[in-house]
């Protein structure tokens, strides 16, 4: 039996619904020709074990556009200094690259100021520094004394407060948390997932009460590609005075962003999922918050004068920037903001949504395959887990590997997530902006050979 849905209708046009009036249509939303953006991506050129690269793990990470990679030896080849310490012109050009990447960052998320922008190494390292804030905060009598008489009182924990998560969350967005926990005597509480991969808001007024310090919640998640609606629990975490976190990392690099529109506190996102380099991640903090948060690392450009008797601080962002940051990998974040804005992040989003929709279709005619998370291509994003058959995930990956279709296989950093689902492992096809309905054709056909092999 073949399964192969080589030819299928345009799934986006047999599930078309005619939107109302004065809606936008579906000729009106905004499109890129995918066939000239695959042509930046040189990698995208190569052969994998004798077959075309089909390259379905961007949401592990993403790959680079030759304009994000000619930035980055434009850097080197001409600006590279260390930034905020040098008179020097290189290092002048390299402090005006590394702050015009905050600044295109800040506009991309829109945010209000690019002292709100915090550069970091990756999304965990940017929930972690919320999370050692909440820590620090919470040491001693009256908090910590670095931040020049600050109210900490919103970061203070200790037993009988709570922090709320989810169940669906990347263990980035757990084990900051169990560990503060552990550390304040703080309790952890957190959302379960219904049958259908949805966050279950049921008990959201019995999960966020006047106990609740922060709620911090995945808004598109890693292992399931649920994109959270999230306004019941942020108007409850508001209800109650609560600080309010999304993990962004899933998002941001797949559709607008808008923290003011949001109405959030933080925001940690990364950047090698979005086409620019590893080593540069963000977390996107309210002023007045990041004004109040002690420092989490200690050393060279966060401070304001150190004597041998103690120091002061600088103020945000710098008080979290620690040592010479990631100066080229910045650029390049600022490159990738760039290149995702000239295509635009709308028209990326709706090139996802149409290939989700797709690829829904196309692997639920594959016999024995069971999707974790939505079925449908409605508050979802195009990051879709799947078990065949039974079959053990790393022999699906490597059956795909062989045919050159590069999935991720395991439990994804989010393994409460598998355990709710009572597997050990998914294998995972996660979609980008370079992505085709051809490549989801040829994992189709590769999952057929899986089956071949092993059912
Ligand atoms: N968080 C990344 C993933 O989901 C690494 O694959």
């Amino acid at each position: 039996m073949t399964a192969t849905p080589v030819g299928l209708p345009k799934a986006s046009e047999r599930h078309r619904v005619t939107p109302p009036a004065g809606m936008p249509q579906y000729d009106d939303m905004p499109r890129f020709d995918v066939d000239k953006v695959r042509g930046h991506f040189p990698i995208l050129d190569r052969e994998v074990n004798g077959h075309r690269l089909v390259y379905l793990d961007s949401g592990n990470t993403s790959q680079k556009p030759r304009q994000v990679l000619e930035a980055l030896r434009e850097h080197f080849e001409l600006h590279n200094g260390n930034v905020a310490r040098s008179v020097h012109t290189l290092g002048t050009e390299a402090t005006a690259a590394y702050e015009g990447a905050r600044a295109k960052v800040a506009t991309f998320i829109g945010a209000t100021s690019p002292d709100e922008v915090v550069f970091t190494k990756n999304s965990t390292e940017a929930i972690n520094l919320v999370a050692y804030s909440f820590l620090n905060a919470s040491l001693g009598k009256g908090g910590d004394p670095h931040v020049g008489g600050a109210d900490q009182s919103r970061f203070r924990l200790g037993p009988g407060d709570e922090i709320v998560i989810s169940e669906m969350e990347h263990h980035s967005n757990i084990v900051p948390w169990q560990l503060l926990c552990e550390r304040t005597g703080a309790t952890l509480r957190w959302f379960g997932i219904t049958d259908e991969g949805r966050l279950d808001e049921s008990n959201v007024d019995e999960l966020i009460t006047e106990r609740t310090k922060l709620v911090s919640i995945v808004l598109v998640s890693n292992i399931l590609g649920t994109a959270n609606a999230t306004t019941r629990i942020h108007d409850r975490a508001r209800e109650v005075g609560s600080l309010f976190m999304l993990d962004a990392s899933q998002a941001v690099p797949h559709r607008p962003m808008d923290v003011v529109g949001y109405d959030v506190d933080f925001i940690a996102f990364t950047g090698h999922k979005m086409c620019a380099p590893t080593g540069i991640g963000v977390l996107w903090g309210r002023r007045e918050l990041l004004e109040a948060m002690p420092p989490f690392l200690g050393g060279g450009s966060m401070i304001e004068t150190v004597e041998m008797t103690g120091s002061t601080f600088a103020g945000p962002p710098m008080r979290f920037e620690a040592g010479t940051p990631p100066i080229a990998e910045a650029v390049g974040l600022g490159a990738a903001v760039d290149y995702l804005s000239a295509i635009g992040m709308g028209a990326i989003a709706w090139h996802e949504k149409e290939l989700t929709t797709y690829a829904l279709d196309a692997l639920q005619t594959v016999p024995g395959l069971r999707i974790f998370g939505p079925r449908v291509p409605v508050g979802r994003a195009g990051t879709i887990s799947f078990d065949l058959a039974g079959i053990h995930p790393h022999d699906v990956g490597q059956v795909l590997d062989a045919e050159g279709v590069q999935v991720r296989v395991g439990h994804h950093c989010a393994r409460p997530t598998c355990v709710r689902f009572g597997v050990a492992a998914m294998t995972r096809a996660s979609l980008y902006l370079y992505n085709t309905t051809d490549e989801i054709d040829a994992l189709v056909r590769g999952l057929e050979r899986v089956r071949g092999v092993f059912a």
